[in-house]
């Protein structure tokens, strides 16, 4: 079997409603683990065991999660209007809107992200089921947050925290922006340690779709993961591996599952490697843009990553020297024993976790600052914030114009010296949490 080149999920046969026969599965079940009484979805073999969703009401995912209408969703965010339109997967459209006590009593009021099954997308219920299970019982901070969901008719939505940066992919790949490399760490960082926790569960779980797209940032770059539509129960006592269908995306997934099917929190740390990799050189898992020999990220830049004369022409050149050289020798080393061939002698999260807080502490970046105009960047902070909540092409094309005009420039004002272009470690000490991306223009 082979893995294409996008999210692949395959959907089951259904029993539920004839006019969504293709998205209900009857073999989902829901039960309670003696182990650790978090509620688990197995897949059984006898199609007489609908899923009833009294099952949910009655765990402990009732008392975490709120039940809305769908009514109430679509009046949430003005009837999915593109206005609210946050972004798309295979699942369907993600829009934007607002909750308070007035829709749920104790709700706090809170700007909140509805995901909408799209009835001709290539998911369903069982992505829809997964999530809930999933996000209603595992709490972390860097995991996102589900507020809720909906389940009325042959509508499956999910309420989540709104995370105001949106999704990394867009930050990394996005022509006119340029996340500086601590944020590049802090990002890495975040996201390993919801990693860690999903393998750290007394019952482990497995993530199964880690990628940029489905890492979300909230204002300060904090990192959690979401998007838990693949994401299944780990081995348990003596099973080294959960067989299961190939899914995953192509360039994250790691070979042995795509040969074998046998997954293990090892293919998550495959995934991050290729996450690594990207952060470190600015390319995509798979570009199908590049020459042959390069479309593939991991395959390309293995081979660069022991060598230390070699790993400068590989590093992102947008970041034009700004990042440590220790630091991205380290991510360098680390992701390539995350793309180990063989599972077993990739690090376990947690290890990655501990090195990527000692690269979070390294100093020796040199930091070329170049002035914009004075008086610019106070105007343009707003405009930039506005711009990166990705609320839609519209709005991307008429700051990717403004943006052509302009030069250099960055989110925070700096005190400026006598001459324009500084090479200082000392101001970029002073302003680590502050410099938080450079916009270059015409990149
Ligand atoms: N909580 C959220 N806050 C802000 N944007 C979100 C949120 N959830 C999803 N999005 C946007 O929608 C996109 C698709 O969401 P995702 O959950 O990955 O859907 P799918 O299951 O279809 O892949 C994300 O990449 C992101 O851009
Ligand atoms: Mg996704």
């Amino acid at each position: 079997m082979g893995i294409k080149n996008k999210t692949l999920r395959w959907i089951l046969p259904s029993c539920l409603k004839p006019s969504i026969t293709h998205k209900m599965d009857s073999r989902i079940h829901v039960t309670i683990h003696s182990s650790n009484s978090r509620i688990s979805l197995f897949d059984i073999s006898d199609p007489a065991s609908p899923l009833c969703l009294s099952d949910l009401s009655n765990s402990k995912l009732s008392s975490n999660l709120h039940v809305f209408t769908h009514s109430e969703l679509k009046l949430i965010t003005s009837d999915f209007s593109s206005v609210n339109f946050l972004g798309e997967g295979g699942f369907g459209p993600v829009h934007k809107g607002f909750v308070d006590d007035k829709c749920r009593p104790g709700l706090a009021p809170q700007p909140v992200a509805v995901k909408l099954l799209d009835p001709d997308g290539d998911q369903g219920h069982r992505e829809w089921l997964t999530e809930v299970v999933f996000l209603g019982q595992l709490k972390h901070p860097h995991l996102v947050k589900l507020v809720g969901y909906c389940c009325e008719d042959e509508h499956r939505l999910l309420v989540y925290e709104y995370m105001a940066r949106g999704n990394l992919e867009n930050h990394l790949f996005r022509r006119y922006t340029l996340l500086a490399w601590e944020t590049r760490i802090k990002i890495a960082l975040g996201a390993a340690r919801g990693l860690a926790f999903l393998h750290g569960e007394e019952k482990p779980v497995i993530y199964r779709d880690f990628k940029t797209s489905n890492i979300l940032l909230d204002s300060d770059y904090n990192a959690k993961l979401s998007d838990f539509g693949l994401a299944k129960d780990g081995p348990e006592g003596d099973e080294t591996h959960v067989s299961t269908r190939i899914m995953g995306t192509h360039g994250y997934a790691a070979p042995e599952y795509v040969m074998t099917g046998h997954l293990t929190t090892k293919n998550d740390v495959y995934s991050f490697g290729v996450v690594l990799l990207e952060l470190l050189t600015g390319r995509r898992a798979t570009d199908k843009k590049r020459p042959p020999r390069e479309q593939n990220l991991a395959d390309w830049a293995k081979p660069y990553l022991k060598d230390h004369h070699k790993l400068d022409s590989i590093t992102d050149q947008r970041l034009e020297g700004q990042y440590s050289c220790e630091g991205a020798r380290r991510v360098a080393a680390l992701a390539h024993q995350c793309l180990s061939h063989s599972p077993k002698t990739r690090p376990a999260m947690s290890h990655v976790v501990k090195i990527l807080e000692l690269i979070a502490q390294l100093r020796d970046a040199p930091f070329v600052y170049i002035a914009p105009a004075q008086g610019r960047a106070d105007n343009e902070h707003k405009e930039d914030e506005e711009e990166d909540e990705d609320k839609g092409k519209a709005k991307k094309e008429t700051g990717r114009k403004q943006r052509r005009k302009g030069g250099y420039r960055h989110k925070h004002p700096i005190p400026i010296r006598a001459h324009g272009v500084y090479t200082d470690t000392h101001l970029y000490r002073a302003f680590k949490n502050e410099i938080i991306g450079v916009r270059i223009e015409g990149r």
